[in-house]
């Protein structure tokens, strides 16, 4: 066991090209078993952040330091962080589309040969999301966005994950589909697994984060658990569009200038 944090990220600087700075000296903690969030507007850096913890960049970071468990990962292949136990689930949620429901799951345990906990885990998974039972049969590119959410989270739950990432999980979905997929948040993180998700929907990612991080241009400007956050006035005014804030790209410039980061 380690005592530190499960996820240690040490100033890294991530350049596509070798000179556009998408993360510029950018530093993150993630503690085992709670669930943490990175907030920013769109281009922020977030996605860039989850691949290149995940490996997946050819623009890997030449400066600065990514360790899990203590143990640097950000010079290893993707295959090798995916069987440390960090699952990333990407924007697209990168599904088999014309694989059913099941050829989905089924392959979410690749590599595993433990029956007994296989079935325990399809009988976790599919209890957290029923529907899926339901759609069994279906092809993955038939069903709904939030249907296709939950399917790629239970698939990626069957990796038993020590660290699941997910970029973006409530985009694009009704409201009441996004709270189904975030209470199932809880009960994932309930079941041992920690959660870095990204968000541009902040009111959601703060609601289930225990702490949260916000991101501008790879920068981490503010960090904070949840509560304070939700009581930071810039925090309110800018991402949690409470107090009439105007979010015209002019009043984006006027609170830039005002806030106190
Ligand atoms: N493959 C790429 N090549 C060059 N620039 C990229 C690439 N992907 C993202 N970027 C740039 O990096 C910045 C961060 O992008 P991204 O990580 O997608 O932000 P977010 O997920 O917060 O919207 C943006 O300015 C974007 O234009
Ligand atoms: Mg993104």
């Amino acid at each position: 066991m380690t005592s530190g944090p499960l996820l240690k990220i040490t100033s890294i600087e991530t350049l596509y090209y070798d000179r556009i700075y998408a993360l510029y000296g950018l530093s993150l903690e993630v503690k085992e078993k709670e669930i943490f969030a990175v907030l920013g507007p769109n281009g922020a850096g977030k996605t860039t952040l989850l691949k290149t913890i995940a490996g997946l960049l050819k623009d890997q970071p030449k400066k600065g330091a990514i360790e899990f468990q203590g143990k640097h990962i950000h010079r290893l292949r993707p295959e090798s962080i995916s069987r440390l136990g960090i699952v990333y689930v990407p924007e697209d949620r990168g599904l088999f589309r014309e694989l059913t429901v099941k050829e989905n799951l089924d392959l979410g345990c690749w590599g595993r040969r433990d029956r007994g906990g296989i079935k325990d885990d399809f009988e976790f998974v599919l209890g957290l999301f029923p529907v899926l039972k339901v759609r069994s049969g279906q092809q993955a590119e038939t069903l709904s966005g939030g249907e296709q959410q939950m399917l790629a989270m239970a698939r990626s739950m069957l990796h038993r994950p020590k660290l699941l990432m997910l970029d973006e999980p409530s985009l694009g979905l009704a409201p009441l589909v996004a709270h189904t997929v975030y209470d199932a948040f809880s009960q994932i993180s309930k079941a041992g697994a920690t959660i870095l998700l990204v968000e541009q929907n902040a009111k959601m990612a703060l609601g289930v984060a225990a702490f949260a991080y916000i991101m501008e241009s790879g920068r981490i400007v503010l960090e904070g658990t949840s509560r304070e956050l939700t009581e930071n006035e810039d925090v309110k005014e800018l991402y949690l569009g409470v107090g009439g804030a105007d979010i015209s790209p002019k009043g984006w410039r006027l609170y830039r200038k005002r806030r106190t980061w």
